[in-house]
């Protein structure tokens, strides 16, 4: 659990950095996303890897929760009584199951386009790109090349209500998963000893919140308006003339 944790704690938080790139130009996240495309093979063998993790992050918390019953034997508790335990460490197991019904809704979203096939990037136009996409020194996407419109993807999605709410729950749910997780992770590699613990579990805690922050401000702020769309984008384009029917949609 600890292992594939790590991993998937690790692409939540990157996953997050980069969609914040939403906050800057449309060049910013679609010159991002052009590049993961172009990764080709390598893009397959990642998707590959954190499916593997998933998988096994999953079959090693079903172990766990039948080798916990067992141990508690056919009886059960005698009393059932919450001394120590918090509430993350209770709700793991109905936050891990939201935040994967979440995910599966997210791939049919924006990776398949079959949940919002009219908002897919495949059914707008491509953006062309105003500059050169560079980060860390690395060319993500040349100025004048045609690349798919992520951009107005995620905004035309989260114009949806229904849609921006279910988003703000999920990552809301998915950040106290990880407070749990994380606090279980240090746990595991032996570092919640006397000396550490407090301030660990203000680290994962801190970290938590930022993430839950982050993860909210994207569909928050494009549902309330606060963020708008580019000029000249083709979502700021469709908001523009049809407010009300994309709001309903
Ligand atoms: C505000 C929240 C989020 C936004 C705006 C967002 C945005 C996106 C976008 C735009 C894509 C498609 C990229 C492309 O095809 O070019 C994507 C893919 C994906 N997202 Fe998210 N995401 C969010 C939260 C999450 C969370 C919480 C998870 C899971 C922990 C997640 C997991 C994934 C996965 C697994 C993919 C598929 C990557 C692939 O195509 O291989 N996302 N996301």
């Amino acid at each position: 659990m600890a292992v594939t944790g790590v991993i998937l704690v690790g692409f939540a938080a990157g996953h997050l950095v980069g969609n914040l790139q939403i906050f800057g130009s449309p060049d910013k996240i679609n010159g991002y996303a052009h590049f993961l495309q172009a990764l080709g093979p390598l893009l397959w063998l990642v998707r590959l890897v954190l499916l593997a993790t998933v998988a096994v992050h999953i079959w090693a918390a079903m172990a766990l929760t039948l080798e916990n019953s067992k141990a508690r034997g056919p009886a059960g508790y005698g009393v059932n009584k919450v001394i120590q335990a918090t509430l993350a460490s209770r709700t793991m197991r109905m936050t891990g199951i939201v935040v994967f019904a979440f995910i599966i809704y997210h791939i049919a979203q924006f990776t398949l386009g079959v949940a919002s096939h009219d908002t897919f990037k495949s059914s707008l136009p491509m953006w062309t790109m105003q500059e050169d996409a560079r980060e860390f020194g690395v060319p993500l996407a040349a100025k004048g090349s045609e690349v798919a419109d992520v951009y107005s993807m995620v905004f035309l999605g989260f114009s949806n209500p229904i849609v921006s709410i279910f988003y703000m729950i999920a990552t809301s749910l998915l950040a106290f998963h990880l407070l749990h997780g994380i606090d279980s992770l240090f746990q595991t590699i032996g570092w919640r000893n006397h000396r550490w613990s407090c301030c660990l579990r203000k680290a994962a805690a801190a970290f938590c919140l930022l993430y839950a922050l982050g993860s909210l401000a994207i569909p928050g702020s494009i549902l309330t308006g606060l963020l708008k769309p580019a000029a000249g984008t083709h979502a700021a384009k469709v908001i523009a003339a049809a407010p009300a029917s994309i709001a309903q949609r």
